[in-house]
């Protein structure tokens, strides 16, 4: 599958009646969360692919923290960036070795500081007090120490300004000056750390293009000179650009296949190809690769209007909920067999989750064939930032996540929460 391709409604339809037969989808287990493990490969591939040799891929483990979903990356030769002490402790339960791990928290203790250098693991500094403190460590530890630190390039919000990292007043990394004396300024304070050789950008997540994924890089490049300048010497070697990549989540959605990211940073800036090169990508590898199905239990009325609940809501896809003007799924509808519904007799639905807040709806008057109690409906490019983020409110466990394997094969890749585990969750 190309990279900007997405899952069809009648490519998952024999995964689903395999689903229904195999009994993972019946009235005691009314979702399930799948996860296409060879898509998932085919992306890491192409990265690999299309990079330079030697780029580590360290794939955001927040947009799908599932450890065998984690191992499968990390099989296939990729390394995972961790946001907080236990991603990298996933990181490490799925195989990850750790220099192929990247830590980049925005709050981390002196103890998390210690533990990451004394892991070897590759670590992103957020500000200069975080610089200061990683200089406090023993001689020996800095001696050995992979650090760089994250710069906001403020290249511009993109579409979805709430969430965006990349504007003037984001709050991630250090804000770099954009006149050349303020640069050289900063340059010269950062070369005072002698043991920092990196860079990191990162602006996203999602609502991003080109227009703002490749300045970052090449702010990134001009202060990696800038250091070195200021140093006298080579002293940055390795250029963090982050992850970013937007993901389609309707056809109409623009994509940008890596090969056109790396196409565009060869006409900007060919120089930062040069680097050792990291990203981090988490969205545009793992969405496309994920599709979750749910049973319609009812469907009535409001104010006149059909309303099909079923067992997925602002749980599983806390933006959609929450912030519907800036995110979208698209749902399928299937009749209980597995069969996709024909795309006749379109009428305005309001799709709504089973929690207990009045706000809980997928979408609403979306245009879906008849749906009626018993039907399957499927939210598509569901793989980053769904199970990631699950909320508990209403303590409703999370669904089984099943991974399709080349063979047409599932394999459980997280089993379903049960009463019981909720029992222990809160106790
Ligand atoms: N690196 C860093 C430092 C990040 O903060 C992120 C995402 C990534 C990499 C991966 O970015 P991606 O390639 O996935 O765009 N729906 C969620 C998204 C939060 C993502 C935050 N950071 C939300 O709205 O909170």
């Amino acid at each position: 599958m190309n990279w900007n391709q997405r899952l069809a409604p009648d490519d998952i339809s024999p995964w689903l009646g395999q689903a229904l037969r195999e009994g993972l989808l019946d009235d005691a287990k009314p979702s399930v969360l799948f996860h296409d493990l060879v898509g998932l490969r085919s992306r890491l591939k192409e990265l690999h692919r299309v990079f330079p040799d030697g780029t580590l891929h360290a794939i955001a483990i927040k947009a799908n923290p599932v450890v065998e979903v984690l191992r499968a990356v990390v099989e296939a030769g990729a390394g995972l960036e961790a946001a907080s002490m236990e991603e990298v402790e996933l990181a490490l339960a799925a195989g990850c070795l750790p220099e192929r791990l990247v830590f980049d928290s925005p709050a981390k203790s002196r103890s998390d500081i210690r533990r990451s250098l004394e892991l070897g693991i590759y670590l992103n500094a957020d500000n200069l007090e975080e610089l200061e403190r990683i200089g406090e460590s023993s001689p020996e530890l800095l001696a050995g120490a992979k650090v760089g630190i994250r710069i906001n390039p403020a290249v511009g919000e993109g579409r979805i300004a709430a969430t965006s990292t990349g504007g003037l007043r984001s709050r991630f990394g250090l804000a770099m000056p954009q006149d050349p004396e303020g640069i050289e300024a900063f340059a010269k304070r950062l070369a005072s750390f002698e043991w920092l050789h990196g860079l990191h950008v990162h602006v996203g997540s999602q609502g991003c293009d080109l227009t703002t994924l490749v300045p970052a890089g090449e702010r990134a490049l001009t202060l990696a000179r800038a250091i070195d300048a200021a140093a006298g010497e080579r002293r940055i070697d390795t250029i963090d650009i982050g992850g970013g990549l937007p993901t389609r989540y309707r056809n109409e959605d623009v994509g940008i296949a890596p090969a056109e990211y790396v196409a565009a940073i060869r006409d900007a800036a060919p120089a930062l190809l040069d680097y050792q090169l990291i990203t981090e990508f988490g969205r545009s590898v793992q969405a496309p690769c994920g599709f979750a199905a749910t049973r319609v239990e009812y469907v009535k009325e409001l104010a006149g209007e059909p309303m099909a609940v079923g067992h997925l809501g602002a749980d599983f896809a806390l933006r959609v909920a929450y912030r519907g003007q800036d995110w979208w799924l698209d749902i399928s509808v299937y009749s209980p067999n597995g069969e996709p519904k024909d795309l006749v007799d379109l009428r305005p639905m309001h799709v709504a989750g089973p929690l207990c807040f009045s706000g809980d709806f997928l979408a609403r008057d979306r245009m879906l064939p008849a749906i009626e109690p018993g039907d399957i409906l499927v939210f598509h490019d569901t793989g980053a930032y769904t199970m990631g983020m699950w909320s508990r409110h209403c303590s409703r466990g999370m669904p089984a996540v099943v991974g399709i394997e080349g063979d047409g094969t599932f394999r459980t890749l997280r089993e379903r929460e049960s009463a019981r585990d909720m029992v222990r969750f809160w106790s």
